[in-house]
C-alpha cells in the first residue's frame, strides 16, 4: 500500500508572519522530522492562491523562492527522499482538477466561506478567484490523495469542503479520492490548529494581508522588536491567568504561542500557569520564546541559498507533474471527459 500523504502550502502574497509560522510551518517541520519514511510529505507553494486578492506582482516570484527558503531555515529538509517540494503553478493539474471540482461543489457552499466574506467585505472589488478559492485548494489536496492537512484553524472550513466534495464525487464514480482526516483527526495528529491572535487585537487573528504593525509578529522582525511586542501585546484587568479565548483573548493567544513553540498541548501549558497572577512574566516567557526562535530562523535562513531552493523545486516539479497528471486522467475518464480507463 502507498503512504499516506501529508501536505500543506503557505501563499507569497506578502510577508510570513508568527501566525504562519506557527499555525503551518512549524507543524509541517515537526511532522517530517518525526514521520518522514512513514509518510510521504508535500510541501508545496501555492503561487496561484497569492494573486487572489491584489498583491506586489513584481515581489511574488522571488517571494515564493524566499518563503521556500523559510520553510527550509525552520528545519523542513529539501533532501528528504520523502517529500515532494514544488510550485503549485508549475504543476497545470492543479486549475484542471479546479474546474472540474467546481462542478461539484455548489455556489451556495462557496458563499458562506468566512474566510471569503472577512476579506471582501468592505472592497469596491473582489475577484472572482477570491470565491473560488476554496476549490483550488480542495484540487491542491486531492490530486494527491492527502490525508493530513497541517493548517492553521482559519483553514479549516477550506479543508471541510475539501472532504465534502472529495465524498460527493466519490459517491457519484467510486473511490476516486481520499477524503481528508476530520478538524478533529487533524488536530490530534499535529498538535496543534492554531489560530494565533493580533498581539494588539487580540478577538482577530494574526493576518499577513492586514496592516496591524504592533499586533502582528513578522518573520523578518529583528528578534528585539518582536521580544517588545510580546511585551507590550494587549491583555484584560482580570489579572488572573487562564485559557479562554472568550473572556481572555490576550493571555489565550500567549498561552497558545508558548504551547506551539514549545511543542505541547495548550492545555498542559495552561495547567503550569493557571491561577498564576503575574501577566509581566507570562509575557515574560513568550517573549523569550518567540525572541530566540526568530534569531534561530534568521540565522539559519541566511545558510539557505536561492539556488539550493531553486535546484529542489527544478530536481521535484517534474516527479509532481507525472503523479499529479495521472490523478487528473482518472478524474477526467470518471466525468467523461476521456474514454472510460
Ligand atoms: P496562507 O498563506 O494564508 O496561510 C498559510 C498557513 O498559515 C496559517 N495561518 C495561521 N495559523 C495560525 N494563526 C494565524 N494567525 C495564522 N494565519 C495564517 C494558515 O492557516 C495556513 O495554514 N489556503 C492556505 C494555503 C493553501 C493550502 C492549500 C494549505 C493553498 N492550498 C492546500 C493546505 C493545503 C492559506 O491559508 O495560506
Amino acid at each position: 500500500m502507498s503512504k499516506e500523504v501529508i501536505l500543506t502550502g503557505v501563499r507569497s502574497n506578502a510577508e510570513l508572519t508568527l501566525g504562519n509560522y506557527l499555525g503551518a510551518i512549524l507543524p509541517l517541520v515537526r511532522l517530517q522530522q518525526r514521520y518522514s519514511g512513514d509518510y510521504q510529505i508535500n510541501a508545496f507553494l501555492p503561487d496561484l492562491h497569492s494573486i487572489t486578492t491584489p498583491t506586489d506582482y513584481d515581489q511574488l516570484y522571488a517571494r515564493t523562492i524566499y518563503n521556500l527558503r523559510i520553510f527550509a531555515a525552520a528545519g523542513l529538509k529539501l533532501d528528504d527522499p520523502n517529500t515532494l517540494i514544488y510550485r503549485q503553478s508549475y504543476i497545470p493539474a492543479h486549475c484542471e482538477l479546479t474546474w472540474i471540482l467546481d462542478s461539484f461543489i455548489y455556489y451556495g457552499e462557496l458563499s458562506r466561506m468566512t474566510q471569503f466574506k472577512e476579506k471582501s467585505q468592505g472592497q469596491e472589488s473582489v475577484s472572482a478567484s477570491l470565491f473560488n478559492y476554496p476549490a483550488l485548494m480542495a484540487a491542491d489536496i486531492l490530486l494527491y490523495d492527502a490525508s493530513y492537512v497541517p493548517v492553521g484553524e482559519d483553514q479549516r472550513q477550506h479543508l471541510e469542503l475539501s472532504r465534502d466534495v472529495a465524498i460527493r464525487m466519490n459517491n457519484l464514480f467510486g473511490d476516486l479520492f481520499v477524503v481528508p482526516k476530520s478538524w478533529e483527526e487533524q488536530v490530534k495528529f499535529n498538535h496543534t490548529g492554531a489560530r494565533i491572535r493580533s498581539l494588539k487585537h487580540p478577538e482577530f487573528k494574526m493576518s499577513k494581508s492586514i496592516s496591524d504593525p504592533s499586533g502582528t509578529i513578522l518573520l523578518s522582525d529583528s528578534p528585539k522588536d518582536a521580544r517588545h511586542k510580546i511585551l507590550s501585546a494587549t491583555t484584560d484587568s482580570f489579572s488572573l491567568i487562564d485559557y479562554d479565548f472568550k473572556l481572555r483573548p490576550g493571555i489565550s493567544n500567549l498561552l497558545l504561542i508558548i504551547a506551539t513553540i514549545q511543542n505541547k498541548a495548550v492545555e498542559e501549558v495552561t495547567l503550569e500557569w493557571k491561577g498564576q497572577t503575574s501577566y509581566a512574566k507570562l509575557k515574560q516567557t513568550a517573549a523569550e520564546l518567540v525572541e530566540s526562535e526568530l534569531e534561530k530562523l534568521q540565522a539559519n535562513l541566511a545558510l539557505v541559498t536561492e539556488n539550493e531552493a531553486l535546484k529542489a523545486l527544478a530536481k521535484h516539479e517534474s516527479t509532481v507533474r507525472e503523479v499529479a497528471n495521472i490523478k487528473l486522467a482518472k478524474v477526467q475518464a470518471s466525468v467523461g471527459l476521456r474514454p472510460k480507463q
